[in-house]
């Protein structure tokens, strides 16, 4: 929507109007502020990605009210302070939510609660009150609408009133089902609430594969998800593996049918609303809430839950308290901008400013610079943080980052720190600007941007910053896995010259370093026998920790299934690569550089006559006749067979496991108290629904 150039000229204008803050000259300035709030506006809540703070954009949001406030005439229908709320995303259709979407009223102690808890009572006229306790997610708000048991419409929240029709991306989020059974709760129309999340698991595994291809990671599970639900490509969508927690019914219709009274009771409280919607198969917070009386077992819950919030799969920011008793919550009512029946209790904040001291430039062993920010130490979250890294360049550009800069630091969980963004307000012009060198740090050699590219590189694969760090990544736990050897010891034998380079680990002079001081001999054996160990590494690992660029793990693991010996690998042409599993051609491009090279070839060959182990040892070729093209997922316990055992013979016969019941699923295999799996795969007619006795038959076990 807006070219290169015009985002540059509108943040140099943005920053003038700043400073300048002034009203003179209305005429002449009045359009351009306008163009500039709808440019932010666009930026923030399209996008998802601000270029300047909020106190920013109310600073020009406000001189833009006084200006028409002083000159009425020139007001226009189209003017930002015309609008209420925010920006939709241009993409999708509007539409109406049937209740506006609330926010929450916020607590932060014991304190606050106890207040609210109080009034709270005064308001429902009762001596003590019937809480729900469940967690606050930290995601992005939806809501659902299902008719006669269909989704027919999934809504972001927009401004409340209002939200983007994304129903096509919702789809593509397994957990929230297509069809649920609401008419045997006698719903007819129901509007569902909840947040669409990504787990911190499935967020890092996404955030690797951007480092793959070298893009900036995303800062957080929240932007991740609603990032993601505003994508134009569903199957984009489909790939980030993006969950879902309902956690309200804000509205239903019921279909006059008469219902069972265990069921209609469910209608009645808040835990039971939570209860049906687990039982028509959404994921609910049922395990994670809890229903208690008196506000003093509220306190003890939520404390209870923020010391366990590190250990949890998803991100959580708080906790949300709910009467229970849904006619006393429509009873409280709600003021204009939260209900009387609900509070959030918020963690306390992962974020902390600091002042930006100066920044690094590292190299790393694919040769990219990536500068890293040296912060004066903070504390957050648990973790001292001092060095931040920054990417590349255009990450600096983009946060307008200057040393000396006061800076926002995010650290949400196990995720890594992140500056948020530079408090340009409080700059006081002794600020200077970062400069990115031209030539590496380690060895002065010209730096090189490919095209599309947003990283730098140093091109000299001698450059002693890349050896060591390669070397580095070589003995990483999730490559060859050499433990007592680690960054500490590459480096100190690296300056030392006891080792230059990856085969040089097979050669190490240990009586030398023997003598070094801090180097007993325990520590000595150690290191030999994880050497020693380290040569039958399998195959995928050390393709891994050859350090191909843009060979992760997956890729790894695939090239290791297909060939016999690692040196086949030279004979494969790109297109032959390319045929290969999720390898494109850039990867193909990268894996058949790497094999066409002499010298890497002949490390190659160095590391086997050390006694690398370079035959594919663990691959079994599928049985003729076995399970090819079959699929299966496991439910309930075994009797006979260990999960993961069941599931090995599954892989060894050529069959796949899936992760989930869907319509791609050939055999759920059911043990014991079966749960909502094979609830699912009853209403599937082409999943067949077999035994663990019927399982060993069939593989002929
Ligand atoms: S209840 C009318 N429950 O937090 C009340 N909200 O800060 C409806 N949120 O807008 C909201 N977890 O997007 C509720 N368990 C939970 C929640 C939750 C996260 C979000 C929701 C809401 C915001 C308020």
């Amino acid at each position: 929507m807006y070219s290169k150039e015009q985002v540059v000229a509108l943040q140099k204008r943005t920053k003038e109007l700043i400073e300048a803050n002034h009203t003179e000259k209305a005429f002449e300035i009045i359009e351009q502020l306008r163009d500039i709030l709808r440019f932010h506006e666009y930026r923030y809540y399209v996008l998802n990605d601000p270029l300047i703070s909020d106190a920013e954009y109310d600073q020009l949001y406000k001189l833009l009210e006084k200006i028409e406030h002083s000159h009425p005439e020139l007001i226009t229908t189209t003017s930002p302070t015309q609008r209420v709320g925010s920006s939709l995303n241009a993409a999708f259709k509007t539409v109406p939510h049937l209740v506006p979407m609330l926010s929450l009223e916020n607590s932060y102690n014991a304190d606050d609660l106890i207040d609210w808890d109080r009034k709270a009572r005064e308001v429902a006229k009762k001596d003590e009150l019937e809480y729900c306790i469940e967690p606050k997610f930290d995601g992005a708000s939806i809501s659902l609408i299902y008719e006669n048991d269909h989704l027919v419409r999934g809504a972001t929240r927009g401004n409340g009133v209002e939200g983007d029709d994304v129903t096509t991306n919702m789809k593509q989020v397994r957990s929230i089902p297509l069809h649920a059974a609401f008419s045997e709760y006698g719903v007819h129309t129901v509007e569902i609430r909840g947040e669409v999340m990504m787990s911190k698991k499935a967020f890092k595994a996404f955030n690797e594969q951007l480092a793959e291809q070298n893009l900036p990671p995303l800062a957080n599970p929240r932007n991740a998800a609603s990032g993601s639900l505003r994508m134009k490509d569903p199957k984009e969508v489909a790939r980030r593996r993006l969950e879902a927690f309902l956690y309200n019914i804000s509205y239903h219709t019921t279909t006059g049918e008469a219902v069972d009274k265990k069921k209609d009771a469910l209608l009645h409280t808040h835990a039971g609303n939570l209860q049906m919607l687990w039982n028509v198969g959404f994921r609910s917070p049922m395990n994670e809430m809890k229903v208690v009386k008196g506000i003093q077992a509220v306190i003890d819950y939520c404390n209870e839950y923020e010391s366990k919030r590190d250990d949890l799969p998803f991100e959580i920011d708080g906790m949300v308290i709910k009467v229970n008793d849904l006619a006393l919550q429509d009873a409280m009512g709600m003021t204009t901008h939260h209900p009387r029946w609900a509070i959030a209790y918020k963690f306390k904040a992962r974020q902390a400013t600091s002042k930006l001291r100066n920044v690094e430039f590292q190299v790393g062993r694919t040769g990219s610079i990536t500068p890293v920010a040296k912060i004066d130490p903070v504390f957050i979250g648990g973790v001292t943080v001092g060095s931040i890294s920054l990417f590349n360049e255009d990450v600096i550009k983009e946060k307008d980052l200057m040393i000396g800069d006061t800076v926002l630091v995010e650290r949400a969980g196990d995720v890594i720190p992140y500056i948020v963004k530079s408090l340009a307000e409080v700059r006081d012009g002794s600020e200077t600007n970062i400069q990115f060198p031209t030539k590496c740090p380690a060895c002065e050699s010209e730096l090189y941007r490919e095209e599309g590219e947003a990283v730098w590189r140093c091109v000299n694969i001698e450059c002693p910053a890349q050896v060591v760090e390669r070397m580095i990544h070589f003995v990483s736990k999730d490559a060859m896995d050499i433990r007592s050897f680690g960054e500490a010891n590459i480096r100190k034998f690296y300056e030392l010259g006891l080792l230059k380079d990856i085969p040089g680990i097979y050669q190490l002079d240990c009586t030398r370093i023997g003598s070094l001081p801090g180097f007993g001999k325990k520590s000595i054996d150690n290191i030999q026998a994880a050497i020693e160990a380290s040569k039958q590494q399998t195959l995928n690992r050390l393709i891994f920790a050859l350090g191909i660029r843009y060979v992760g793990e997956t890729t790894a693991k695939v090239l290791a299934n297909t060939v016999d010996h690692l040196l086949d690998l030279k004979n494969y042409s790109e297109e032959q690569l390319q045929s290969l599993e999720d390898i494109g051609v850039k990867v193909a491009k990268s894996i058949h550089t790497f094999f066409s090279n002499e010298q890497n070839i002949e490390m190659l060959h160095q590391l086997e006559s050390l006694g690398v182990q370079m035959n594919n040892t663990k691959r079994t070729a599928p049985v003729a006749g076995g399970l090819s093209g079959q699929t299966f997922l496991f439910t309930g316990t075994l009797n006979k067979l260990k999960r993961t055992q069941a599931e090995e013979m599954v892989e060894q016969q050529g069959g796949k496991l899936l992760g989930s019941v869907s319509s791609k699923l050939n055999y759920l295999v059911v043990g014991e108290d079966a749960g909502s799996k094979l609830e699912k795969a009853k209403k599937i007619n082409t999943v067949k629904i077999i035994s663990e006795d019927e399982f060993l038959q069939l593989i002929g076990g």
